[in-house]
């Protein structure tokens, strides 16, 4: 059986789940389900990054226990999550015991291997990324984002990175598959023509003392992107003999990957590919970057900056069905997108009630009225020429979705779906079923049974992104709910004759 594995960021904790960690866990949780959708067993992993001195200075200003600060926060993603639909396998914590077990051996390795060494770090770091900046990184005295950075000199453990340096730039010019989309691959190579300096790896405990502490000198603990980026194998049993077999299943043979924001670029295409080479274990497949959310002033929506939606606060407004559909289509994988109250109300409407709603109403309603709720039989013969090629329509849609998904642009696979609603719809409007009814019932029943079918195809290629939804529609229309998508390939619908229950709209327009 093919196999995917899937990952999200493990997200800081300083701050609630925000509008933008929910889309990258959405569309990691899309993914997983459109393939599983086509027959792939899969495993999508998510979680919380907890170590660090952005989170430890968050409960301290709290004025809360640092661990009980992290159970909480951590409380407040799954939490989300769950309200999202995000159907993950494993809810990642950095702060697990077994990962921190699977931490140290990972660092005592490399020390062993001689690919850690101890040496001054003098320069700059910045608490709210995370990242050590030299001064010729600093822009204005500030990150290049534009983050505060303190000066910092103290003793610490670094990573030989810079033997990596030709290796990596020849994996990623060999694998064009590594980085997505293809034009972020430019800006890591750019990265990569200057020196790749080695990686500081540690933070001294009299400095920070809530990380993994170093098993090989414990007066320090491991700098938290490298406690982070190891959670990708750890969380599949990397290091951990309890957990047999899993680490091959999913890293070694299936090859994972990674959605992440394009601000995490960097960590995630040169630390983490040099850290797995040191280690000696395969690349992940792909890490595929997307864009930003953007605030009103076409910013990118930050809770550093505090305009941040809150996604709890939207599923007051919308549903999460609707709101995982705005999320997918609105943002062209890869690029910016502005996101408002307004923009998703006009998306939802458009696509959802006028298109979706409307031919689901349409068809049913006829279904109710003139054939006492029994499901048309399909039928040999032309009952109009269009019909053939609204079932080409049909199967050519369903390549393209699986194209689209394959080649991770989930919008293009719903503005597919979308256009085969359109056609669908502008069918209905040329045969007029409604008008045809009172003559021809024969060929009435064959325009109808089409549409059906479309609506069936169209709720099973929608379930990945609407799973409430697409499922309580299945189901009324006297649909198993647990067809793979191989079945309607094959044109194995419901025969007809069976009944279909009234529903209540499933899309009801929202007022701006
Ligand atoms: O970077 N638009 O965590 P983080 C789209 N802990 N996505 C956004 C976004 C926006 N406006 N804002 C945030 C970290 N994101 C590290 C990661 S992984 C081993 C460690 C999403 O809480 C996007 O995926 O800052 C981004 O990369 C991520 O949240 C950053 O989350
Ligand atoms: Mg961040």
């Amino acid at each position: 059986m093919n196999r995917f594995y899937i990952t999200t960021p493990l997200y800081y904790i300083n701050d609630k789940p925000h509008l933008g960690t929910a889309y990258s866990t959405v569309i990691a949780d899309v993914l997983s389900r459109y393939h599983q959708l086509m027959g792939y067993e899969t495993f999508l992993l998510t979680g919380t990054d907890e170590h660090g001195q952005k989170c430890s200075q968050s409960a301290k200003q709290k004025n809360i226990p640092v661990q009980s600060y992290c159970d909480e926060m951590a409380g407040n993603f799954e939490k989300v999550w769950k309200l999202l639909d995000i159907s993950y396998n494993l809810f990642f914590r950095t702060t697990s015991s077994w990962h921190k077990r699977a931490v140290q051996k990972c660092l005592q390795s490399l020390y062993n291997k001689q690919l850690i060494y101890e040496s001054t770090y003098e320069g700059w770091y910045c608490v709210s990324e995370e990242i050590f900046y030299t001064s010729k990184d600093l822009v204005d005295g500030k990150s290049p984002t534009g983050k505060e950075v303190i000066k910092i000199k103290e003793k610490n453990y670094f990573f030989k990175m810079s033997a990596y340096q030709k290796p990596l730039i020849e994996h990623i010019e060999k694998h064009p598959d590594f980085i997505q989309p293809s034009y972020r691959k430019n800006e890591v190579l750019g990265f990569l023509k200057q020196d790749l300096e080695d990686l500081c790896i540690s933070r001294p405990k009299s400095r920070l003392d809530w990380g993994v502490e170093i098993p090989f000198n414990t007066d320090y603990v491991t700098y938290v992107w490298v406690d982070a980026l190891l959670n990708y194998t750890t969380g599949v049993g990397y290091q951990q003999k309890d957990r047999e077999g899993e680490f091959e299943k999913w890293w070694e043979d299936t090859g994972a990957l990674h959605v992440i924001g394009k601000d995490i670029l960097l960590t995630h295409c040169v630390y983490w590919p040099c850290l797995l080479m040191a280690l000696g274990i395969r690349l992940p497949k792909t890490v595929l970057a997307h864009g930003w959310l953007l605030n009103q002033s076409q910013e990118k929506m930050s809770k550093s900056k505090g305009d941040a939606m809150d996604p709890l606060a939207l599923l007051q407004s919308f549903d999460s069905d609707s709101l995982r559909y705005f999320l997918t289509r609105d943002i062209p994988m890869g690029n910016d997108a502005p996101v408002s109250h307004s923009l998703i109300t006009r998306r939802i409407n458009e696509d959802l009630a006028n298109n979706l709603g409307n031919l689901i109403s349409r068809t049913t309603k006829m279904i109710h009225q003139h054939f006492n709720s029994q499901i048309p039989e399909r039928k040999a013969g032309k009952a109009t020429d269009n019909i053939e090629s609204l079932k080409e329509l049909g199967t050519k849609t369903t390549e393209e979705v699986k194209e689209g998904i394959l080649s991770l642009k989930p919008h293009s696979a719903l503005e597919r779906i979308i256009h085969l609603l359109n056609e669908t719809n502008k069918f209905l409007e040329q045969n007029a079923p409604w008008k045809t009814v009172k003559s021809n019932k024969e060929d009435t029943a064959k325009v109808l049974r089409a549409a059906l079918e479309i609506i069936y195809l169209s709720s099973v290629l929608l379930k990945p992104v609407m799973p409430k939804k697409m499922k309580q529609l299945l189901e009324s229309l006297s649909c198993p709910e647990e067809w793979p998508l191989k079945h309607f390939q094959s044109g194995a619908f419901p025969k007809g004759g069976e009944k279909i229950q009234e529903l209540p709209p499933l899309f009801p327009r929202i007022k701006n």
